[in-house]
């Protein structure tokens, strides 16, 4: 297992000054390429999951790169896949969510009926950063009247300390400083 999480962390895109001068962009496409290191990639976050949560009733995807991995993940359990969106793609009834970026704002929503009063959900996305985009999800599946179990994300920037802001447990297989 940690030979193939080594494997991975050696297969992730580093890319200088992207989307702007100072940060160090870690690009996942670069899994992608590979059908056997992608293949990988999703054993380990269904193995991860099956080991570190128990009685999950459906997975939540974030909009985008957690769509990559979520319907993946949900096949393996055999439990819906639901989307939270970035505002205004979402037909139907919804609810929204804003959070605070490093500069500006974002507004992501999902579908009042997408989710079963008390039905337990892991939230995946591809990075945790500063962590406001997990918080708004937790708080978006609160108000749908579901129950966050977890969030599993293929890789954590530890320094921005993203895990604090929160409020549920977080899992990360791959972390950078
Ligand atoms: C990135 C990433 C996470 C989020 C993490 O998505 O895929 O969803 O930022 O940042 P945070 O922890 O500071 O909230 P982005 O908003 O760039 O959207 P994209 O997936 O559509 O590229
Ligand atoms: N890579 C991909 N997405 C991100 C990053 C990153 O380094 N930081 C914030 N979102």
């Amino acid at each position: 297992r940690e030979e193939k999480i080594q494997l991975l962390k050696d297969n992730i895109g580093a890319i200088q000054d992207f989307p702007i001068k100072g940060i160090l962009f870690r690009d996942i496409f670069t899994i992608f390429l590979e059908p056997k290191i992608l293949q990988a990639c999703i054993d380990i976050m269904i193995d991860t999951v099956k080991e570190c949560s128990k009685d999950i009733g459906g997975i939540v995807g974030l909009d985008a790169r957690g769509f990559l991995f979520g319907p993946s993940i949900a096949l393996a359990l055999k439990v819906p896949f639901i989307p939270v969106r970035k505002a205004g793609k979402l037909p139907g009834e919804t609810i929204k969510e804003s959070y605070d970026l490093e500069y500006g704002s974002n507004t992501v929503e999902i579908q009042k009926n997408s989710i079963k009063p008390g039905q337990r959900l892991l939230i995946v996305d591809d990075l945790l950063a500063t962590g406001g985009t997990l918080k708004a999800a937790c708080n978006l599946i609160e108000k749908v009247g579901g129950i966050t179990d977890s969030c599993l994300v293929l890789i954590e920037l530890t320094a921005l300390k993203g895990r604090e802001n929160v409020p549920s447990k977080v899992v990360s297989l791959i972390k950078y400083d």
